[in-house]
């Protein structure tokens, strides 16, 4: 089976792994801890950074530091995958579901749509007029690795004086405007998911340029300890990445570079080998994105059983394919959730197929996936 996005870990990664079980460092304490959150800076182009288990929990930390906490509301794209939700529910917060734009992230003007007409701001908060919630921040999703527009994000969280995060999960190597992730939101997460272009098994780092809220993401997700007999000053996390977790990550780290190049050539790949194909296109790319995931969209209005048979004759032929995130909105934690008009996320989700796109997936595995998209597609018609 050709699968859709195996981790590769032929680079040091084992090396770094014996050395943790020689030097018994495999909790959260250890070299590979500091050496991830320094490449991830480096990477990022950023002054700090705080390794983490999970970009959830990470995205968890950074909602509690920048201030969500319970009944607020907190600006989130409703096409997302249902971790940037969770975040925001288990700061006891509520996500306030924005719709996406041509590139799947969230619609800026949507969002300042809804600022503008569905709140008002009394005491220096904002308030959502109909349930009387305070917006607490905005957060945007780097969909694919797909950066938005976040110099209007920066004017908006300006003008409103909210937080501005960025859950940047699947984003590690993207470039907006040329510049590099780390100062385009006051924090940002990525995740080291198995799927992600880098992995640590499992994980997340956190990342800005304010030595205070990253700090106190720091604190947040090391248990708010104070000293060495165990006081605490907040009721803190135990979320802080382990050595081995990080191990892995140093070893993925180092061929960043070489990843993203073939993320980004997958993606081309496709669209070169079946652009000529009708009834489908490709997936949306802004400028600079990492690429993560590739597939294809269906031009068919609500395609979900043609997805769901594309899918399994691919799967018969050896070709792992899948159909693509269902909008927080219709998932049943959400139901309830606040939305906006959710025109473009109702009407893409039903549509996507993902196709293999591991970093490790060779040019004749590429030929062999373009190659059956076409002819199931022309079986399909
Ligand atoms: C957009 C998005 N946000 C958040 C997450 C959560 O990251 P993790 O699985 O590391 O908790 C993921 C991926 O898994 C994601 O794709």
């Amino acid at each position: 089976m050709i699968p859709l996005a195996m981790p590769n870990l032929t680079g040091r990664e084992k090396e770094y792994l014996d050395n943790c079980i020689d030097t018994t460092y495999v909790s959260s304490v250890g070299e590979y801890v500091t050496r991830l959150e320094d490449m991830c800076k480096e990477a990022c182009g950023c002054d700090y950074a705080v390794a983490v288990s999970a970009g959830t929990t990470g995205l968890h930390a950074a909602l509690t530091a920048a201030g969500v906490g319970r009944d607020d509301l907190v600006m989130i794209p409703a096409f997302t995958f249902i971790a940037s939700a969770n975040a925001v529910h288990h700061c006891g917060a509520m996500p306030w579901l924005m719709d996406v734009d041509e590139n799947w992230t969230m619609d800026a003007d949507k969002v300042e749509k809804a600022l503008k007409e569905e709140c008002e701001i009394k005491d220096g908060k904002v308030l959502h007029k109909v349930s009387g919630r305070r917006v607490a921040a905005i957060m945007p999703v780097y969909t694919l690795g797909n950066i938005p527009d976040m110099d209007r994000y920066r004017k908006l969280a300006d003008e409103y004086d909210l937080p501005l995060l960025a859950d940047a999960a699947c984003a590690i190597g993207a470039t907006y405007s040329g510049k590099k992730l780390g100062g385009l939101a006051d924090l940002s997460v990525v995740s080291f998911n198995g799927n992600k272009t880098i992995t640590c098994g499992g994980g997340g780092m956190v990342f800005g340029n304010d030595e205070k809220i990253v700090g106190l993401v720091r604190h947040l997700t090391t248990t708010a300890r104070v000293n060495a007999e165990y006081e605490f000053d907040m009721a803190g996390f135990n979320y802080r990445m382990t050595n081995l977790q990080a191990a892995v990550g140093c070893a993925q780290m180092e061929r960043l570079e070489e990843f993203v190049s073939t993320k980004r050539h997958v993606r081309k790949f496709y669209e070169e080998k079946s652009g000529d194909l009708k009834g489908v296109s490709f997936f949306p790319k802004s400028e600079g994105s990492s690429c993560w995931f590739s597939g294809i969209v269906l031009d068919k209005v609500d395609g979900l059983d043609d997805v769901r048979r594309i899918c399994s004759v691919l799967k018969e032929k050896g070709i792992e394919a899948r159909s693509f995130w269902k909008p927080v909105h219709l998932q049943q934690p959400y139901a309830d959730a606040p939305c906006g008009n959710l025109s473009r996320t109702e009407g893409l989700w039903n549509r996507i197929v993902t196709l293999p796109c591991s970093t490790n997936i060779t040019e004749e595995e590429l030929e062999y996936v373009a190659k059956n998209v076409r002819e199931v597609l022309g079986k399909i018609g």
